[in-house]
């Protein structure tokens, strides 16, 4: 019989989820199919009660129910405890596990950039949402010694910094004293929405102090390249594009609900396709 999966959120008409997913399980001959489930906020415990009921074999959780799906599964893997949300729901035997690959996803799409010298790098995150929380936790857990975080709201950014794992020092900072500090940072990480498609222009602060050589990422995937990054590129640094974060947590997704690391590069080539 055929496995069902899907991703649950809202919205949900645009996740290039089910491509990538729907591509792997043919690649390697698995009888399944991934769909698109638009879930709204108040019937979120439903939806989790019917991919227990309809046996649907796993889930991805997006926008913007991933802390609201915890509380109504069984069990929570200590990444997803850690990150306080869920991006998959593996159905074990009528059991619904939760993880978070977001973080470790970012983590596996820097690696070819940094190479092994990851731990001693100077971080900043710009924004202090969801994303920040997951990469700063998952940055923490790597073993990262010192990561700061700016953001518009400045307690947001002190409140992740205080609930991360234990062993990364971090200071909580506006914009605008980042922008001062930004040539003693290694590793540089946009989490914000400014940049998204359809408004394509932002960026939210200035690069004017960067050093070249520096290496920025932005996980936003749509654009490829954001205006922070083409801003990056042209002050000579090292840019990051958001796809490699989107293509390694649902490889890591995949793995959880197969136990199959699917072929990244292909994944990768569908989403480029795509977004032309
Ligand atoms: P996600 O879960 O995807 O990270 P989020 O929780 O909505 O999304 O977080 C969005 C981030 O983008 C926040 O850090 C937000 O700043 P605030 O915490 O001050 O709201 C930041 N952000 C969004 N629009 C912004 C803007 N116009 N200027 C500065 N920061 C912005």
């Amino acid at each position: 019989m055929e496995e069902l999966y899907g991703i649950i959120g809202c919205p949900v008409g645009h996740s290039m989820s089910p491509d990538i997913h729907n591509q792997a399980f043919k690649a390697l001959g698995i009888k399944a199919s991934y769909h698109r489930f638009h879930v709204e906020k108040s019937s979120i415990k439903a939806a989790v009660e019917g991919i227990r009921a309809l046996g649907i074999k796993g889930a991805n959780v997006t926008i913007p129910h991933k802390e609201a799906v915890l509380e109504f599964l069984d069990e929570t893997d200590p990444s997803a405890r850690a990150m306080g949300a869920v991006n998959t729901i593996v159905n074990r035997d009528g059991r619904l596990i939760g993880y978070n690959t977001d973080g470790p996803g970012y983590i596996e799409s820097i690696k070819p950039f940094t190479g092994s010298n990851l731990k001693d790098l100077k971080c900043l995150i710009i924004g202090a949402g969801g994303a920040a929380r997951g990469i700063y936790s998952a940055l923490a857990l790597e073993g990262i010694k010192e990561a700061d975080i700016a953001n518009r709201t400045i307690e947001k950014a002190a409140l992740i910094i205080k609930e991360s794992p234990a062993g990364t020092k971090g200071t909580a900072l506006t914009l605008t004293e980042a922008e001062a500090r930004l040539s003693g940072y290694d590793l540089i990480i946009q989490t914000t929405s400014i940049g998204m498609s359809p408004n394509v222009n932002g960026q939210p602060l200035s690069l004017e102090k960067v050093r070249s050589g520096t290496l920025v990422s932005d996980i936003i995937y749509n654009p490829m390249k954001t205006a922070f990054l083409k801003d990056a590129e042209h002050r000579g640094c090292r840019i990051i594009p958001g796809i490699g974060m989107f293509v390694y947590q649902a490889a890591l997704s995949f793995r959880h609900w197969t136990g199959v690391l699917p072929d990244i590069r292909m994944m990768e080539e569908t989403v480029k396709k795509k977004l032309g």
